[in-house]
């Protein structure tokens, strides 16, 4: 989704600007643009249409913009088409103000209305231009005032935000404040971050690491005043702000490709190391239980919960549906699994013992975020499995579990999907043990679970097979994925991320459901991937499988080392090495990642900046 870049300091901000772009990139864009302060004279604004180093870099690179402050912007169309002229930065009436925003103003036709009615004009169909001639409004009504141009730019900020209703994360310059980015956030990410004589803004971390690792996470409504030597923040609604200084978790490096020729690969490589980062220091052998020290819950409370609704995207709700077998197998929890974006419009009735769970690897996703904050206002409790640290969900959650997994920079999520099913696995065990689960069958789970990152090195071992399959059936149209039980959320997975980046058609099912309409679409031109490890159903799973072939459907089939008989019936088999059924999906998922990345980079597909997808939604 749209992402910000701004700096102040002694370096030239072109540069700086565009590589703080490029690291924005995995977001999902369609345009990309910038502004630069120069030191007197009038703002240098250059935006194109389509990637960065097809149109901005190159329009940079012929028409430069020397200067020591800027912002800069990828945008993801929401009002209005991808254009040059919809690209921000945005101007003001004035063209000395420009602006760029993540968000959406949701009154910005009313505002547009009463502007034009004013004489303004606009060159665009963004709400953004609106928010920039409001903006520049409020300056001029204060130009009779007296006092720095720069705090009279904060001031003309709060008072246009004041009049906003809708979501902003926003970068503002103007030629009459030289040295002066000011930035603002409501419900869109925003970090400043803090480095020596110069200074950074930034909707990502990402953007920022290469530079500094002490950052301030910016809260709703706080406005900041960016110099070269300082920030000053305040908050629109209390007038006060907290500045806590954090450092960021990860480096520059882990937020870049390495040997890997793209960031999904990379990522779904780095599983045996990520499941082990969200195990570590989390199980506990002599107790045969699980720990967590940010749940802030204590057990009393846990063993007080008497059902669970998971709100989540994309995914993130996936990884919820594989928690919903598991909260029931171990702690005999009533689950319910919701898209967030459905969840927060139904008055779903919650008692006073529902625990709200919210799955997000970003922690930003406004679906998520939306049905976490109404749960709160309700006054139940919420606990988040969040990646990004200091993320908006995870700081406005009433306790949770990160995955340190490190960033996410594929858009097709792979080592978050491991880690948060690692660590609802955990949670799950941690409530079953306060409940009825022996520590015996605690001991099983704990020991399969520390056995999974050297299950996942074998597994990797298969990529040159699996590659071999994708070249096989790269050329199909259609796939289906089906599987029972836990390997059910898995199925969906798999198709999920086969059509993310290689835009085929694929269908998750339950392998009994197929008989009941899909397998009217089986032929021989129509794969399905059966996912039957060695689990209490896999006799079952084989009958559907024979339902396949009896229609000459080709079967992949992903089962577990030594089941030859059902090996024998399929076209193409992936053996797996053998763990408990409820540790499953975190080995046979996998197996599709790599399948799915495969297959899209035989059809020449962008793997890593999927058509229409962005990483983090932050928009409805
Ligand atoms: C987007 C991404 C998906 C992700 C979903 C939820 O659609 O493209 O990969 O699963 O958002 O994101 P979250 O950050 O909340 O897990």
């Amino acid at each position: 989704m749209c992402g910000i870049v701004g700096y102040v300091g002694m370096r030239t901000a072109a540069p700086i600007l565009l590589e703080g772009l490029r690291r924005l990139e995995y977001r999902g864009y369609d345009s990309a643009g910038l502004a630069i302060l120069p030191e007197d004279g009038p703002l240098v604004v250059r935006k194109r249409q389509g990637r960065i180093d097809h149109g901005l870099a190159p329009l940079v690179a012929d028409f430069p913009a020397p200067g020591l402050a800027g912002i800069g912007h990828t945008r993801w169309a929401t009002h209005g088409p991808p254009s040059d002229a919809n690209s921000h930065p945005h101007a003001d009436a004035s063209g000395r103000i420009a602006i760029v925003h993540n968000g959406v103003i949701e009154n910005f036709d009313r505002l547009k209305e009463r502007l034009r009615a004013e004489g303004h004009e606009f060159l665009s169909d963004t709400d953004t231009e609106v928010l920039a001639h409001l903006i520049g409004r409020e300056r001029a009504a204060l130009a009779a005032e007296v006092g720095p141009p720069g705090e009279l730019l904060v001031r003309a900020v709060s008072r246009a935000l004041r009049e906003v209703i809708g979501t902003y994360g926003l970068a503002v310059v103007s030629a009459d404040a030289p040295g002066l980015v000011v930035a603002a956030r409501r419900g869109s990410p925003l970090i400043v971050g803090i480095g020596d004589g110069e200074h950074f803004v930034a909707s990502d971390a990402a953007a920022l690491v290469s530079h500094t690792r002490e950052v301030v996470y910016l809260n709703d409504y706080d406005v900041v005043a960016i110099r070269a030597d300082g920030i000053q923040v305040t908050n629109l609604g209390t007038d006060t702000a907290r500045v806590q200084i954090s450092r960021l978790e990860f480096d520059a490096e882990a937020a870049e490709r390495g040997k890997f020729p793209h960031f999904m690969l990379k990522e779904i490589f780095e599983q045996p190391t990520t499941v082990r980062n969200a195990l570590r220091g989390r199980l506990d052998f002599d107790e045969a239980t699980p720990r967590f020290g940010g749940l802030n819950m204590t057990l009393a409370e846990l063993r007080g919960v008497d059902r669970i609704v998971v709100a989540a995207c994309g995914t993130s709700w996936h990884a919820g549906l594989v928690a919903e077998y598991l909260f029931e197998e171990f702690a005999h929890l009533p689950t319910e699994v919701e898209y967030a974006s459905e969840f927060r419009y139904r008055n779903a009735p919650l008692d006073k013992s529902t625990l709200l769970l919210v799955i997000t690897q970003s922690g930003e996703t406004a679906d998520t975020l939306a049905g976490l904050r109404e749960a709160r206002r309700r006054g139940h409790r919420v606990l988040a499995i969040c990646n990004v640290v200091g993320s908006t969900i995870a700081r406005e959650a009433d306790g949770g579990i990160y995955l340190h997994a490190g960033p996410e920079i594929g858009v097709a999520s792979t080592k978050a999907f491991t880690s948060q099913v690692t660590v609802l696995t955990l949670l799950a065990l941690l409530m079953g043990r306060i409940r009825q689960l022996s520590s015996s069958r605690g001991l099983q789970l704990m020991r399969a679970l520390e056995a999974v990152p050297e299950q996942l090195e074998e597994i990797l071992a298969l990529d040159g097979q699996i590659a071999a399959i994708a070249r096989k059936y790269h050329q199909a149209r259609d796939f289906f994925f089906v599987g029972r039980q836990y390997q059910f959320p898995v199925a969906l997975e798999g198709a999920l991320k086969l059509k993310e980046i290689s835009y085929l058609h694929a269908e998750g099912y339950p392998a009994a459901e197929l008989k009941h309409g899909p397998i009217a679409m089986i032929d021989e031109h129509t794969p399905t991937i059966v996912l039957a490890p060695a689990d209490a159903l896999i006799e079952k799973t084989a009958s559907n499988l024979q339902e396949i072939k009896a229609r000459k459907g080709p079967v992949i089939l992903i089962t577990t080392r030594g089941h030859d008989r059902l090996a024998s019936m399929a076209d193409d088999v992936l053996f797996l090495p053998p763990t408990l059924d409820p540790i499953q999906p975190l080995l046979t998922v996998l197996p599709l990642q790599l399948l799915a990345y495969h297959i899209a980079v035989l059809r020449g597909c962008d793997v890593d900046k999927p058509r229409n997808l962005a990483k983090s939604v932050t928009v409805e």
